[in-house]
């Protein structure tokens, strides 16, 4: 399927930067918003600098677009306010835009951290309910449950990507279960855009084929992506690998922690 227009909020971040790079060779025109001011640098590309905050200029930015991907947002724990005004109503104004304009495919960017409180011993599925594991993971849960109103109730077509750990490489233990490693967060991402229209909402892990991975790698029949890359490989370079793991402890490793989430809130 091709490609078409594709709009990519938070092009300017880690994960943006790096599928901008691979998608401009493959969609016809890309539009990039961030709001850190970005430069074009294909001819294909066009840039706006606009905060998700802004729903208007939101709108206006994706006019024209036949697939977003939504990336844009706070990555990590925070105060709750900051998450609710950027993750979940800037999702909510990046699905009101493409409802209005009947955009074809929203791909949003979720995270494992929805489940981080199951046990590194049980294998995830992206069926069993949620267990965040901290304020950044709420805010990810509404992204996804604000996905799913507008797939069943506006019939939009939207995939949710349960992002792993997005490394160049895996630098630490828990990357040997978590890591998602370039080449397949662009394959994930290729493939949740390209998705036949049929699929009208789904939730999915984006993790590489790491042997130790602690979640359900997709149902082909929803997304046709098999990863390629193996965290395993690079265990020798990893300090501690060889030490057991408790199978009990959470997949969320140092983020469950309650300091992970009290620095954050009032005390
Ligand atoms: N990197 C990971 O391992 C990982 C894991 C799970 C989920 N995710 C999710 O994937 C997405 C991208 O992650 P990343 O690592 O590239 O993060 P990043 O912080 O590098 O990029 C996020 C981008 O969003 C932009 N942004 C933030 N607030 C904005 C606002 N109000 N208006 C417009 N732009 C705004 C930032 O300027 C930044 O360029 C995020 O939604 C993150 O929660 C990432």
């Amino acid at each position: 399927m091709k490609l078409g227009t594709v709009a990519i909020t938070g092009a300017a971040g880690n994960i943006g930067s790096v599928v901008r790079e691979a998608l401009r060779r493959e969609a016809a025109r890309l539009i990039l918003l961030d709001r850190a001011p970005l430069r074009p640098e294909a001819e294909n590309e066009d840039v706006r600098t606009v905060d998700l905050s802004d729903a208007t200029a939101v709108e206006s930015a994706l006019a024209g677009a036949d697939r977003v991907l939504h990336l844009g947002g706070v990555p990590d724990e925070a105060p709750l306010r900051d998450l609710l005004e950027v993750n979940v109503l800037g999702t909510h104004h990046v699905l009101e835009a493409a409802r209005r304009a009947g955009i074809e495919r929203v791909v949003l960017a979720s995270s494992n951290r929805v489940t981080g409180f199951y046990a590194a011993g049980h294998h995830t599925g992206p069926h069993e309910p949620v267990r965040p594991d901290g304020l950044y993971g709420v805010s990810k849960v509404a992204v996804e449950a604000l996905g799913q109103l507008y797939a069943d109730k506006f019939g939009l077509s939207v995939i949710c990507l349960r992002i792993g750990s997005f490394e160049h490489r895996p630098t630490g233990r828990r990357h040997l279960a978590t890591w998602l490693s370039p080449r397949d967060a662009i394959g994930y991402i290729r493939a949740a855009l390209t998705a036949p229209p049929s699929t009208r909402f789904a939730t999915v892990y984006a993790v590489s084929a790491n042997t130790r991975r602690f979640w359900e790698l997709p149902d082909p029949t929803v997304l046709a992506y098999t990863p390629i890359d193996d965290a395993e490989l690079h265990a020798r370079d990893i300090p501690g690998t060889d030490l057991p793991t408790d199978p009990a402890a959470p997949q969320a490793g140092p983020y469950a922690l309650p300091e992970f989430t009290l620095k954050h809130l009032r005390r």
